[in-house]
């Protein structure tokens, strides 16, 4: 299989069969082309040896902190987003998903960005098992991110954090999680409770 490689424009054109994904965000060209214009470089694609594209990755760099002070010392920051990854369903469990993050990571790594991110969904088991074999941790829980799912905030510290400050909060994030998701439980069971008062337990069960 051969080794990431830049993401071109054309690409757009071969990829719907990766994309038409139930777990793959729909993006449209509006949300897809500024973000590859921006940073081509960090937009990469895998093929198979029939020179099908079979994989691609979408990584974009958030600038958190523009702050230099004078002394040679840089305080400004960025980190590196994944906003979407795919790989086709024959290709998977070949460990192309993997490739194309690592090669990611690198870059980012090389470019001293302090961390990575991504969203993903909640019910999305695999991706998630995935990040956390490379590393990402489950940074906080965003209930309702999705229209039908909540979704996790996973982040992966890289080499310029070396105190990890990117995961710093982690622990109040689970708490507030935890939090979010009583709360969540607790207007479900009033809903539908209101639905049994409201509807009657004879319609509910219909
Ligand atoms: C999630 C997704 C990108 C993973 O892609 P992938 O190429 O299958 O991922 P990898 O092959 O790198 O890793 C997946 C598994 O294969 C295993 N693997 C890696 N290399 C392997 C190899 N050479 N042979 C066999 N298995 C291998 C990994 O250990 C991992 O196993 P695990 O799930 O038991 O931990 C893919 O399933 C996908 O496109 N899903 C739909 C879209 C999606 O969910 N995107 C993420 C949104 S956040």
């Amino acid at each position: 299989m051969s080794s990431p490689r830049d993401f071109v424009l054309e690409d757009l054109f071969k990829f719907n069969h990766i994309v038409l994904d139930p777990l793959v965000e729909v993006y449209s060209l509006p949300f897809l082309l500024p973000k590859i214009l921006e940073y081509p470089e960090l937009v990469l694609a895998t093929d198979a040896p029939d020179d099908r594209l079979v994989g691609f990755i979408l990584g974009t760099r958030i600038e958190d902190s523009t702050e230099h002070i004078g002394d040679g010392k840089d305080l400004s920051w960025s980190h590196g987003h994944v906003s979407a990854l795919a790989v086709a369903h024959n290709y998977r469990n070949l460990g192309l998903a993997t490739r194309l993050l690592s090669t990611l990571r690198d870059m980012m790594d090389r470019q001293k960005d302090l961390y990575m991110d991504l969203f993903v969904r909640e019910k999305n088991k695999n991706a998630i098992r995935l990040y956390e074999s490379l590393g990402y941790v489950k940074y906080r829980w965003l209930p309702q991110f999705y229209a039908n799912d909540h979704g996790y905030d996973m982040r992966l510290p890289l080499s310029r954090d070396v105190d990890r400050i990117s995961l710093e909060g982690i622990l109040i994030n689970k708490l507030y999680s935890f939090g979010s998701m009583l709360y969540y439980l607790f207007m479900l069971y009033l809903f539908g409770l209101k639905d049994i008062l409201v509807y009657g337990i004879g319609r509910r069960l219909e």
